[in-house]
């Protein structure tokens, strides 16, 4: 799968949502996830993000390694205020921003 890491925290470009053809990139409050079960490895997100974002899940830099597991577990249902894992293929257009993020994104410092 491919995976956003913390590049995107605030910055929410969103240009990676409209490349993307199986529809997998899914807004938070702070940062888009990728559903690493509906990615198709296609790469096209990948470019397009201007602050580099996005890496292909072997070639994440490793201070970012934490960003694999923490993409999966944005879809796991285990997040506040979500009771229930999203659909697969849920459809990141038609669910819309969630409003939410991991306690990881959530966590991090604003502003910085
Ligand atoms: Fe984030 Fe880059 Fe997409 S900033 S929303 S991963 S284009
Ligand atoms: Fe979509 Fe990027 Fe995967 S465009 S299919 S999330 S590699």
């Amino acid at each position: 799968t491919y995976v956003i890491a913390e590049p995107c925290v605030d910055v929410l470009d969103r240009a990676c949502v409209d490349e993307c053809p199986v529809d997998c990139i899914y807004e938070g409050r702070r940062a888009l996830y990728i559903h690493p079960d509906e990615c198709i490895d296609c790469g096209a997100c990948e470019p397009v993000c201007p602050v580099e974002a996005i890496y292909y899940e072997d070639d994440l830099p490793g201070k970012w390694a934490a960003y694999t597991g923490d993409n999966a577990a944005f879809f796991t249902g285990t997040l506040p205020g979500r009771s229930e894992p999203l659909g697969s293929p849920g459809g990141a257009s038609r669910t819309g921003p969630l409003g939410v993020d991991t306690p990881l994104v959530g966590g991090l410092p604003e502003g910085s």
